[in-house]
């Protein structure tokens, strides 16, 4: 059943995937983002799945924007290894011929899971199975031996509390078990470079804390790990406000990051509101990655709503991804181009601040947070500067370039023409003596987005 390919493909192949990675590559506005991260020093990628290769378009744009995939299933156990000791790699093959043949490099994921692996694993004698896991970890990545740039050797073997996950291969086997896993995959392919990987790794907390002193274990014992991966399904407006700071402690223990599964999900049905939110959300993970010199590269789910796993297995949420399901581009899509090409029309992160007073003694200080193609969010401060309580505010300005409000939170906005006012919510009219209060917004602009003029604070 084993097939290998013969070695001059091999070489062919690995060639290819390394001019891909590290030759810098000229990028323009028009570039593809697979081009706009080759610039960068970095991969910017998407998982595919084989029964979606019949459909053409669809393939088109897998072809021709991305310059890294990751087969979304047919590498996993369940399917090359469905019979013990019967190896079957022929859709993981077609996945990787396709990248090849468009000069992509692959992640191959992935080794070791506590799921989608044959039955036949759990009946496996308990002392028999480290030999097992080491056998199937050997054949697959014997077979793709040098094709891959990457293995994630090892996927979600922790809980949220950072304890280890009671898998079939924790159980029988102990804690060794990813140790040998990763010894095995150096042995098999010594080139590719070896993942752990995970999500809600992704910013600090118990989780992430547990992968991070595995990694600082392994690197003090010897066994052969080069980067982590973060999986990052995330949520719309939840990326972990921490997740650049912890993708650089990982790059300081000298591993690679990497984010490998990335979709932001939100309640269905999708607007222009969440949308909004969504490319900024998109934005701040690229951002978080460019800001990391080890962190190598990004790999979205998929690419496209129509062929998601959101929606299967995330109730009534999906649009996850940066292109809607009939293949258009969404503006989360712009938000990654934009970050990736480090375009500076519009600016990352413009700032106005325009303090001024009103008759009710507070002021306003307008800021926009971040800023994309189309879309800002700002927020603005109200403070009371007089030396009493004040019970309600109003803050006005007006746009001089034809920007709305799309959405606020924190309090009620009404527009008229070019005029906006915004009053407190009830719950927070109430500003004591030099104190301050805030409200934020989604808004949209075209053109430019300069500050807004007469900027007002007052009691009415
Ligand atoms: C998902 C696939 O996208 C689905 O098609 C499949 O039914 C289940 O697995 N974490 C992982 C991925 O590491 O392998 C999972 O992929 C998504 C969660």
């Amino acid at each position: 059943m084993r097939r290998r390919l013969p070695l001059t493909i091999g070489v062919v192949a690995s060639l290819a995937l390394g001019a891909a990675i590290a030759v810098p590559q000229i990028a323009s506005a028009s570039s593809t983002l697979g081009q706009h991260a080759a610039a960068r020093g970095k991969y910017f990628g998407s998982a595919t799945d084989n029964p979606e290769l019949t459909d053409a378009p669809y393939v088109s744009i897998l072809s021709s924007e991305f310059n890294q995939i990751t087969p979304g299933n047919t590498m996993k156990w369940q399917y090359t290894e469905p019979q013990q000791g019967q190896f079957s790699y022929g859709q993981a093959d077609t996945v990787v011929s396709l990248a090849r043949s468009n000069n992509q490099s692959v992640r191959g994921h992935t080794l070791v899971w506590h799921s989608q692996y044959p039955g036949w694993v759990d009946s496996v004698p308990a002392n028999q199975l480290l030999g097992v896991m080491r056998n199937h970890v050997t054949n697959v990545a014997g077979h793709f031996q040098g094709q891959v740039i990457h293995w994630d050797v090892v996927n979600e073997a922790f809980e949220e509390n950072g304890t280890r996950r009671q898998s079939v291969f924790q159980r029988n086997i102990g804690d060794s078990y990813i140790a040998e896993a990763f010894r095995a995959a150096r042995a098999a392919d010594p080139a590719a470079k070896l993942y752990y990987n995970d999500y809600n790794i992704e910013g600090l907390g118990a989780k992430s804390d547990a992968v991070y002193a595995m990694v600082q274990q392994f690197k003090a014992q010897g066994v052969p790990i080069d980067g982590v991966g973060m999986q990052a399904h995330l949520i719309l407006g939840q990326v972990p406000s921490s997740i650049r700071q912890n993708i650089q402690r990982f790059a300081d223990l000298g591993v690679d990051v990497a984010i490998t599964e990335l979709d932001i999900r939100m309640n269905l049905p999708r607007d222009a509101t969440k949308d909004a939110q969504q490319a900024n959300d998109y934005r701040t993970v690229v951002d978080a990655c460019l800001a990391v010199t080890r962190c190598v590269g990004i790999t979205v789910w998929d690419y496209t709503d129509k062929y998601s796993w959101i929606p299967s297995v995330f109730p009534g949420q999906g649009a996850a991804l940066p292109y809607d399901e009939n293949l258009n581009k969404k503006p989360a899509y712009t938000a990654i181009h934009d970050a990736l090409a480090g375009t500076t029309t519009p600016p990352t992160t413009p700032t106005t601040t325009t303090p001024t007073s009103g008759p009710g003694g507070c002021t306003a200080t307008y800021q926009i947070v971040s800023q994309w193609t189309g879309g800002f969010q700002a927020n603005v401060t109200v403070r009371n500067t007089g030396t009493s309580a004040m019970n309600a505010w109003a803050v006005r300005w007006s746009f001089g370039a034809g920007q709305t409000v799309t959405n606020l939170w924190n309090g009620v906005v009404s527009s008229s023409g070019a005029n906006v006012t915004v009053r407190n919510a009830t719950y927070n009219g109430t500003i004591p003596a030099n104190g301050t209060t805030s409200f934020g917004f989604l808004g949209s602009w075209t053109g430019s987005n300069p500050a807004p003029t007469g900027l007002t604070c007052g009691s009415t």
